[in-house]
């Protein structure tokens, strides 16, 4: 790729970059939340016309109007969201938008499977080609994306941040597929914000800055530091510090045996109970897909629970809707921030006021004050730094990061009793981590309770109190801070800590019993 450019109105998301990609080699492409990186991949993969720029493989010019030309020329794109039909089986998605498609005979159909099995095998991306995609979990999904690439024999392979969503376990698992694939001559892109990942797994690193390249480095040869400095061009810290001992007071929230079915039918949660007290971070830790969205819907009041209740501040909050549950300080920042946290056809200015509109200082039921809504916005959009021409920019046109920090700072600035942070800084780079952990433990001092739901163990790690892991619908493991262990954590999030279910009231005993010896779960 040369000289690439993209304009979106002032924005130059990308000024002229360069990118060369080499058979045999796994490429990591790093840069700040904003710097282009996704933009980028998508003019590769035909999803984005660029204003100016070429690209040429093989030495031969091409031209791609739509990801089909791409496609034709070897290059496959696993998205962060998948784009998988879940009503399908895998092999049926293998054929999907290809000569023939769904209508192919089930002899034809049989031998694609039969391909994917040998393919599965060669790579050890374990998939049955013959289960239906809503039944896989979030890891299988992926390894279908993958297979999808091999499949249709990619020489480019992308993948727009592929650990996000994964277990530590399963992150472990899918560089050494990247780099078979490499060997056997494909191009593998990866996108992330993980240095150790990008320092143990790339040949080369392409650093994007505000839409320019800023280097090409060998992982040999560079360090975390330089690789975050060159990103944000400044010093930046990669790991915030832990932050000082719990400031725990009266308990705000009470989560008391909830039940709750999930979109498919089977119950998703089952007897979850637990608190949080002001002033003190508990987190729920595990992998996607163990009953965070429906916990998060519970208690946001989206999703009514079959049993049990929340209480905030001792009021039963379980049958209230979302807005009055903020009427009496329950914020979320929520983990689907595209389709709940943000309303793309509002200015960020709006977006970030969006719970407040017609409440003073934004105006009255009557009269909005755009005025307030404006001073309010550019304050925000300085002090969360987020990258926009001005805060009257659409939303829906904030990069993945710049649409967290929005989120973010509209629940920061909305005076709550205990904000619920679901994933809050996923897909968010180095220096923006740091800055996000700064402010929940900035919250937390002052007295918030927040309850942290997330799969990131280095978070959890860093600034929560508590943890107990969601596995399969119940909390299966619970931890003071004093005995947080990476380990351990990370082995009962993949299911292989084998404690006792919980009892409702565990949680509620191991608070009380905070200065005898831990009567958490002793292992199995
Ligand atoms: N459709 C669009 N309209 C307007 N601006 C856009 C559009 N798409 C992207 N941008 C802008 O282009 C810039 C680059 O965005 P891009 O999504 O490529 O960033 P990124 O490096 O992938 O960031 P992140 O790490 O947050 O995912 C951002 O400033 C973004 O706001
Ligand atoms: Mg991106």
């Amino acid at each position: 790729m040369r000289g690439i450019v993209k304009r979106y109105g002032d924005v130059r998301a990308l000024d002229g970059v360069d990118l060369e990609l080499r058979p045999g080699e796994v490429h990591a492409l790093l840069g700040e939340n904003g710097a282009g990186k996704t933009t980028l991949m998508n003019v590769l993969y035909g999803m984005t016309r660029p204003d100016a720029g070429t690209i040429e493989i093989g030495g031969r010019a091409v031209r791609f109007a739509a990801p089909r030309d791409a496609a034709a020329e070897g290059i496959g794109m696993v998205h962060q969201h998948f784009m998988l039909v879940p009503t399908l089986t895998v092999a049926e998605n293998m054929v999907l938008g290809r000569p023939g498609g769904l209508f192919l005979g089930r002899r034809r159909l049989a031998a694609v499977a039969d391909r994917l099995a040998e393919l599965a095998r060669r790579y050890e991306l374990d998939v049955d080609p013959h289960a239906k995609v809503w039944q896989l979990s979030v890891g299988e999904q992926q390894r279908v994306e993958i297979l999808r690439a091999l499949y249709h024999e990619a020489r480019v392979l992308i993948l727009d941040e592929p650990t996000s969503t994964l277990a530590p376990v399963e992150s472990e698992r899918l560089f050494p597929r990247l780099r078979a694939m490499a060997r056997e001559g494909a191009a593998v892109v990866f996108i992330t914000h993980h240095l150790g990942d990008v320092m143990r797994w790339a040949d080369r690193i392409t650093v994007l800055r505000r839409g320019t390249r800023v280097g090409v480095l060998d992982p040999a040869a560079t360090s975390e530091p330089e690789l975050a400095r060159l990103m944000v061009g400044r010093d930046v810290g990669t790991v915030a510090p832990r932050t000082g001992p719990s400031v725990r007071k009266e308990t705000v929230l009470t989560v008391d045996g909830i039940r709750a079915n999930g979109d498919r039918g089977p119950i998703a949660l089952h007897d979850v109970s637990f608190t949080v007290a002001a002033g003190e971070i508990v987190a729920i830790a595990g992998v996607e897909g163990n009953g965070q969205p429906e916990l998060e819907e519970v208690l946001t009041g989206l999703r009514a629970p079959a049993a049990g209740r929340v209480l905030l501040d001792g009021r039963d909050v379980t049958d209230l809707p979302p807005g009055a549950r903020l009427g009496h300080g329950l914020g979320l920042v929520p983990s689907d921030r595209n389709r709940r946290g943000i309303v793309g056809g509002l200015s960020v200015a709006e977006n970030l006021v969006l719970d407040r509109i017609g409440r003073a200082p934004f105006g009255t039921p009557l009269r909005v004050s755009r005025q307030a809504i404006e001073e309010h916005g550019a304050a925000e959009v300085e002090r969360f730094s987020i990258a926009v021409s001005s805060p009257a920019q659409l939303a829906g046109t904030l990069s993945g990061g710049n649409a967290q920090r929005t989120v973010l700072a509209r629940a920061l600035s909305a005076g709550l009793r205990c904000l619920v942070a679901a994933q809050p800084t996923r897909g968010l780079d180095v220096g923006a981590i740091e800055f996000v952990w700064e402010r929940l433990a900035e919250a937390r001092a002052a007295g918030l309770a927040v309850l942290l739901i997330s799969t990131d163990l280095d978070e959890v790690m860093s600034i929560a109190d508590r943890c107990c892991v969601l596995y399969r619908g119940r909390l299966v493991a619970s931890w003071p801070r004093e005995d947080l262990d990476r380990e351990q954590i990370g082995l009962a999030m993949g299911g292989a800590l084998n404690h006792p279910p919980q009892a409702p009231d565990a949680a509620e005993a191991a608070r009380s019993a905070d200065d005898a010896p831990s009567p958490d779960f002793e292992e199995a």
